[in-house]
C-alpha cells in the first residue's frame, strides 16, 4: 500500500495583534505554548529595549530571560532600543514520511510565534524572531527582512540562560580536533566552550539538549558559558572579518532546545528534522540504505597503507577479495580508500596532491566497478581532501561524473585538517584558511551534496560540519562522522572508553546518523591489545548508533573466525519503521529496539559503560497474538571490556509481547537481539514454528 507523503495537514493562521491596533499587545510579553501545553515561550523587550525570551515547562522555568540580537560590522548592532512590533501566531500539524530513517512517520506539530522587533532609534530597523513551540522542545530563528540588503555578522548575541543547576555532557568547541573529543561530564556551571548538541540534566531531572537545525549558508554555533548556567552563542570564525556575510532577506539556522523528562525522551524527539525544510530532491528512491565492508581497518592498524608501495591496501586483487566477501555475505558496498593518486608522502599536509579521477596503477577502477556490479555489489567511492576544498571543488564535477558513469552511487568524503585548516579559494583568487564549521564549509558541504544528488550519489563526509537535520531536505546526505568513531580504537590514545557510545547516543546522535563503523569483532587495536569493548557490544552498536549506512569494519579474515556473531551483522537491517528507547541514562547505558522497515522483525541493542548492569526490558512493543524467535547475543561469563571481551553467549528461543527479558551486561559490554517472525539460521534446526500466543505465557528470563 502506498502512503501519501503527507497525510494530514492543518495550519491555521491568525494575526493576533499589530502594534498600535491593541495597546495591550504592544507592551505585553508575546507568549506561545506547545500544542499539548507542555512548554511555553515568552518574549519581551526589557527596560533597556533588549529583546529576550524565556521557556517554561509546566510551571518550571527552564530557560530564564535570555538575550537575542547581533553585532554587525557595517551597521549599528541589533541589541537594544527595541520595541515589540507585529506579533503573529499559527498552528501547524502534519505527519510526513521519511524516505529512510529511525522511523517511517514523523509528526510535526507546533504552535508558532513570530515577533517583529522594531528599533526605536536610528533607521527603525525591523528584525523578526520566529519561535516554533513543540511539546518536546523549542526552535527559534531570526529573519532578516529585505530592507537589510546585506548583513555582515560579527557575532550572534543569542543566550541560553539555563534556570537550574545540573550536569552537562559536552565536547569542547573551537579546539584543534574538530568534533573528535571524549565527552566531559561536569556541572553545567563548569562548562567552558562547547560544541552542540550539548546535553544537560537539570537538578529537577528534566533533560535539555541545545543544538541547531538547518545550518545553511551560516556559521556553526558553539556555546560559551558566560557565568553560572548562562550560555552565549559563539559563531565559528571566518577568514574574512565578519563570521557570516549574507544578502537579505534570509533566515538564520534554528536554535533548538529539546526538552524531555528523561534521556530516552530526548532521543525520541524529531524536533531537529521537523525544523528542516521538506525533501527538495523529489524522487529519492535511488538513495539506498546499505551495509558495507571496505579496505579500511587494515590501514588504521598499520598493516596496510593508503600510499602506494608494498603495503598498498587498494590493489585490484585485494579489492576483488573484498567484493567476493561482500557478495557472499550480503553486503551491498565495498569502500576502497587509497585508490587514487595523492596519498604518497605527507598527505595530511598535501591536499593539493590529490587527484580524484586517477587511480594508482595497481588499482583497476573500471574493471573492479564492473566486477562488483556483476556480483550485485557497488564500490563505495572515497574522496579524502585533507581539507583542501579549493583543489576538491575544482575537480568535483569530473570526480562525481566518473563515479556516476561507473555506477558508484555513494561517496565517503574526508576533511582531515586541524580546525581552522580548511583551504578555500576566496573571491580574491587567494587561498583562505577556514573552519570545519564556518560559513564557507557549510556552503561547501551543500555544494557537494547537491552536485552528488544531480548524479544520484549519496554522501558521507568525515571530519564534517555537524549534522543539523539537513537529511530531511537532502536525503542523499546519508551519514557523517563528526565524533570519535571506531578508528580511535585502532590508534587513539586513549581509545574510546566504555562510556563513549552511551554518551554518543544522547549527545552526538541527537543530531543525526553517524558513520561510526562498528563491528570490529576481533577487538584488537594496532597494538594488538583488546580495546575497551566486548564482542556483544560491537553487535549492539548496529542498533544503538543509528545510520542508514553501516560498515562491518573488521577484516574479512577476522569475520571468518567468528561466524556465529557475524551472523547478527549479516542479519541486522539499516532502515527502520519504528524506534523505541526502552531505557537509558546519558553516558551510562541505553537499550533501543527498532523495527525493520518493510518487515515485522525487531532488533534490540543494549550497551553499558564500565559498570555491569542488569536491565529488565518488556517486549510489549511486539505484535499482539504473534510469537517470535529471539536470537540473543550476550556477553559471555567473565567477559569485560578489560579482558575476555570476545566471550559471547548465543541462544535462540521463542518470545512474545508478554515476555520481559533480563539483560545482563558485562562491564563495558552489551546485548544484541534479533527478534524475528521466522527462525533465523542460528535457530535450532529441529525447532518448529512458534504458535501464536493466545494468553500470556509465564514470564521468561534470559539467564
Ligand atoms: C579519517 C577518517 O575518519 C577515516 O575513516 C579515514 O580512513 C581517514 N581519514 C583517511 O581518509
Ligand atoms: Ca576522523
Amino acid at each position: 500500500m502506498r502512503f501519501a507523503r503527507v497525510y494530514s495537514i492543518a495550519a491555521v493562521f491568525a494575526m493576533l495583534c499589530v502594534i498600535g491596533a491593541r495597546p495591550a499587545c504592544a507592551q505585553g510579553a508575546p507568549e506561545a505554548s506547545s500544542p499539548g501545553g507542555t512548554l511555553t515561550v515568552n518574549v519581551r523587550v526589557n527596560e533597556e529595549g533588549r529583546p529576550e525570551y524565556s521557556i517554561r515547562r509546566g510551571k518550571a522555568l527552564i530557560v530564564d530571560w535570555s538575550r537575542l540580537g547581533f553585532i554587525l560590522s557595517d551597521q549599528h548592532k541589533l541589541e537594544r532600543n527595541f520595541e515589540i512590533g507585529a506579533v503573529a501566531k499559527r498552528t501547524f500539524d502534519e505527519t510526513w514520511e521519511q524516505p529512510w530513517g529511525e522511523r517511517r512517520y514523523s509528526r510535526n506539530h507546533y504552535n508558532e510565534l513570530r515577533v517583529t522587533l522594531r528599533e526605536k532609534v536610528d533607521a527603525h530597523r525591523e528584525l523578526n524572531v520566529l519561535f516554533r513551540v513543540f511539546d518536546d522542545g523549542v526552535g527559534f530563528r531570526y529573519e532578516f527582512p529585505a530592507a537589510f540588503r546585506e548583513v555582515n555578522i560579527v557575532e550572534e548575541l543569542t543566550e541560553f540562560a539555563i534556570a537550574e543547576p545540573g550536569t552537562a555532557w559536552w565536547i569542547p568547541g573551537g579546539e584543534w580536533n574538530r568534533y573528535e573529543y571524549l565527552y566531559n561530564r561536569t556541572p553545567i556551571a563548569e562548562v567552558s566552550q562547547a560544541h552542540t548538541p550539548i546535553t544537560l540534566k537539570l537538578r529537577s531531572g528534566v533533560h535539555v539538549a541545545i543544538h541547531e537545525a538547518a545550518l545553511v549558508g551560516y556559521a556553526g554555533m558553539w556555546l560559551r558559558r558566560v557565568g553560572g548556567e548562562r550560555f552565549k552563542a559563539v559563531l565559528s570564525p571566518s577568514s574574512s572579518g565578519p563570521k557570516v556575510r549574507r544578502a537579505a532577506p534570509f533566515a538564520t539556522p534554528w536554535r533548538t532546545l529539546q526538552i524531555a523528562q528523561d534521556a530516552p525522551g530526548l532521543y525520541m524527539s524529531d524536533l531537529i528534522l521537523n525544523l528542516n525544510e521538506p525533501n527538495k530532491l523529489g524522487d529519492v528512491s535511488w538513495v539506498k540504505p546499505f551495509k558495507y565492508v571496505g579496505i579500511w581497518w587494515g590501514m588504521h592498524l598499520g598493516a596496510n597503507t593508503w600510499a602506494s608501495g608494498p603495503k598498498h591496501g587498494a590493489t585490484t586483487a585485494e579489492t576483488r577479495r573484498y567484493i567476493d566477501f561482500a557478495a557472499k555475505n550480503g553486503f551491498r558496498g565495498v569502500l576502497v580508500e587509497g585508490w587514487n593518486k595523492g596519498w604518497d608522502g605527507d598527505w595530511f599536509a598535501r591536499g593539493d596532491a590529490f587527484s580524484f579521477t586517477e587511480p594508482y596503477p595497481d588499482f583497476d577502477l573500471e574493471g573492479l566497478a564492473a566486477y562488483a556490479r556483476r556480483k550485485g555489489v557497488r564500490l563505495v567511492g572515497h574522496h579524502e581532501t585533507a581539507g583542501n576544498i579549493a583543489v576538491y571543488e575544482k575537480q568535483l564535477g569530473a570526480a562525481l561524473d566518473l563515479y556516476a558513469r561507473l555506477g558508484i552511487d555513494a561517496v565517503k568524503t574526508g576533511y582531515v585538517a586541524d580546525a581552522g585548516g580548511i583551504q578555500a579559494l576566496g573571491g580574491d583568487g587567494k587561498i583562505h584558511f577556514e573552519w570545519h564549521d564556518g560559513q564557507v564549509q557549510a556552503r561547501h558541504h551543500l555544494r557537494v551534496v547537491e552536485e552528488a544528488a544531480r548524479r544520484h550519489i549519496a554522501v558521507n563526509p568525515h571530519e564534517p560540519i555537524k549534522d543539523t537535520g539537513l537529511r530531511r531536505t537532502y536525503p542523499n546526505w546519508v551519514a557523517r562522522e563528526g565524533a570519535r568513531g571506531m578508528e580511535y580504537n585502532a590508534w587513539g590514545n586513549p581509545p574510546n572508553p566504555p562510556e563513549h557510545e552511551a554518551n554518543l547516543v544522547f549527545t552526538r546522535m541527537l543530531a543525526g546518523p553517524m558513520d561510526f563503523t562498528p563491528g570490529v569483532l576481533s577487538l584488537a587495536g594496532a597494538s594488538g591489545q583488546q580495546f575497551p569493548s566486548t564482542m556483544a557490544k560491537q553487535l549492539a552498536l548496529y542498533v544503538v548508533l543509528y545510520s542508514p549506512i553501516q560498515m562491518a569494519a573488521d577484516l574479512p579474515e577476522n569475520y571468518a573466525k567468528f561466524p556465529k556473531p557475524f551472523q547478527f551483522i549479516k542479519d541486522v537491517p539499516v532502515d527502520w519503521s519504528e524506534t523505541r528507547v526502552l531505557n537509558g541514562e546519558v553516558g551510562d547505558y541505553v537499550t533501543i529496539a527498532r523495527k525493520n522497515r518493510g518487515g515485522d522483525d525487531w532488533y534490540l541493542g543494549a550497551i553499558t559503560d564500565e559498570q555491569p548492569r542488569r536491565l529488565r526490558v518488556s517486549l510489549d512493543f511486539l505484535d499482539e497474538g504473534r510469537r517470535y524467535w529471539a536470537t540473543i547475543y550476550r556477553d559471555g561469563k567473565d567477559a569485560s571490556y578489560e579482558r575476555n571481551g570476545r566471550a559471547i553467549d548465543i541462544s535462540t528461543r521463542p518470545v512474545s509481547r508478554y515476555d520481559t527479558l533480563t539483560l545482563d551486561l558485562a562491564p563495558g559490554g552489551g546485548t544484541a537481539i534479533s527478534i524475528r517472525t521466522t527462525p533465523g539460521r542460528a535457530a535450532p534446526r529441529s525447532s518448529s514454528k512458534p504458535k501464536p500466543a493466545k494468553k500470556p505465557p509465564p514470564e521468561f528470563d534470559v539467564e
